[in-house]
């Protein structure tokens, strides 16, 4: 079959990266499904694909058997983004996170085994590496150091699907994403990169802790290339691989982001403190996915500083406050009737 005409399941694909990834291969002639529990309220984000006839979308929540058989038919590929994303908003819902991040996607990865899939694509997060002391950009082979429960969920989670093996007719990949920037109709400003833009765009004081500590970053529409581009190679080259997704140029520590984002606007007041709550440093080595798939970032933080600027300055972000809960990860909203019949279900 045509690669094109191939049907993927995006779990979670309403999220921030998900809605990204989605018109991108909706844009190569992908069929693309979305299952989401939109536990952000953000259904306006799957508004603009509605239009496409090669997009789906379905309300429903990944531990729930009923929706996930049916998001399972006739689907060639799947990529698993759903989930609490990050490490304030699974420390602030310990529960939620253990039920859908661990449960959840275990049991949704072990029901993908009784459908046809070809590929699953598990999207997982350069955090796994933690603090890391040493003075090197570390790959796929450094040992991990899950540092919070979101971190330590997704590397029981890359264990469990690497144990697959020789188990499993589907080809599984694991990608550790780098932390993403740039504009998505799910825009959060809870990320690094955006969150100290759209702060320093508001003429507010910007309290930066730790400033000399690492961290990989990656432009949302570089993460929607690599997965079209995983899906697209041979199966030899990426069953049971792992891939870190980035590029070494965009390994900033957070002063480094400030001095960009203070080229733009020069008269900004920023402090720095040391030893905040976040000990994560790490600086990540991308040579693995270059070599492999030939892949590499086309965006620089440099490029996506620039463009969120520049959207503040038109105005398309002038009521995040009134909507804070769709800008960031900082609230979920669960239907309750739906919990408890899940948990009657179960
Ligand atoms: N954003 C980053 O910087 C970053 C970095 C590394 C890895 N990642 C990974 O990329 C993926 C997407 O991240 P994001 O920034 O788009 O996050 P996001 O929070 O914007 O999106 C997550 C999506 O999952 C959905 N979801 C949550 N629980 C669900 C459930 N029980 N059933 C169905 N859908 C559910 C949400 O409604 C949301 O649309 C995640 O797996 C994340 O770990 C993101």
């Amino acid at each position: 079959m045509a690669i094109e005409r191939r049907t993927v399941l995006l779990v979670g694909g309403a999220g921030y990266v998900g809605s990204v990834i989605t018109g991108h291969l909706l844009r190569k002639g992908w069929h693309v499904r979305c299952l989401d529990q939109l536990i952000y309220r953000n259904e306006s984000c799957v508004w603009p694909y509605l239009s496409y006839p090669n997009y789906e979308f379905m309300h429903g929540d990944i531990r729930d058997p009923r929706f996930t058989s049916q998001a399972l038919k006739n689907v060639d590929d799947v990529v698993v983004l759903a989930g609490l994303v990050g490490d304030p908003i699974t420390s602030k819902y310990p529960d939620e996170s253990h039920a859908i991040n661990r449960n959840g996607v275990g049991s949704f990865i072990d029901s993908i085994q009784h459908h046809p899939v070809g590929r699953l694509i598990f999207v997982s997060t350069c955090s796994n590496y933690g603090l890391v002391e040493e003075d090197k950009a570390v790959d796929e082979n450094y040992p991990l150091a899950p540092l919070s429960l979101y971190a330590k969920h997704k590397v029981e989670m890359e264990h469990n699907i690497l144990g697959l093996k020789g188990k499993v007719g589907f080809h599984p990949t694991i990608l550790r994403f780098a932390t993403a920037f740039g504009l998505s109709s799910r825009m959060r400003f809870d990320l690094t990169v955006n969150e100290f833009a759209r702060e320093l765009h508001l003429g507010r004081e910007l309290l930066v802790f730790d400033p000399k500590t690492w961290r990989p970053y990656c432009h949302v529409r570089d993460f929607a290339r690599a997965v079209e581009e995983v899906l697209r190679a041979p199966a030899g080259k990426v069953a049971f691989e792992v891939f870190n997704v980035g590029c070494e140029e965009n390994n900033f520590t957070k002063l480094m982001v400030v001095e960009e984002i203070l080229r733009h606007i020069p008269r900004s007041k920023v402090t720095y403190q040391e030893r905040g709550a976040d000990p994560r440093n790490y600086r990540v080595n991308f040579d693995k996915i270059r070599r492999v798939l030939n892949f590499k970032p086309e965006i620089s933080v440099q490029q996506g500083i620039s463009e969120i600027l520049a959207a503040l300055s038109q105005g398309l972000f002038d009521h995040v406050e009134e909507r804070r809960h769709f800008f960031g990860n900082y609230e979920i909203f669960l239907p309750t009737a739906h919990i408890s019949d899940l948990k009657r279900a179960v």
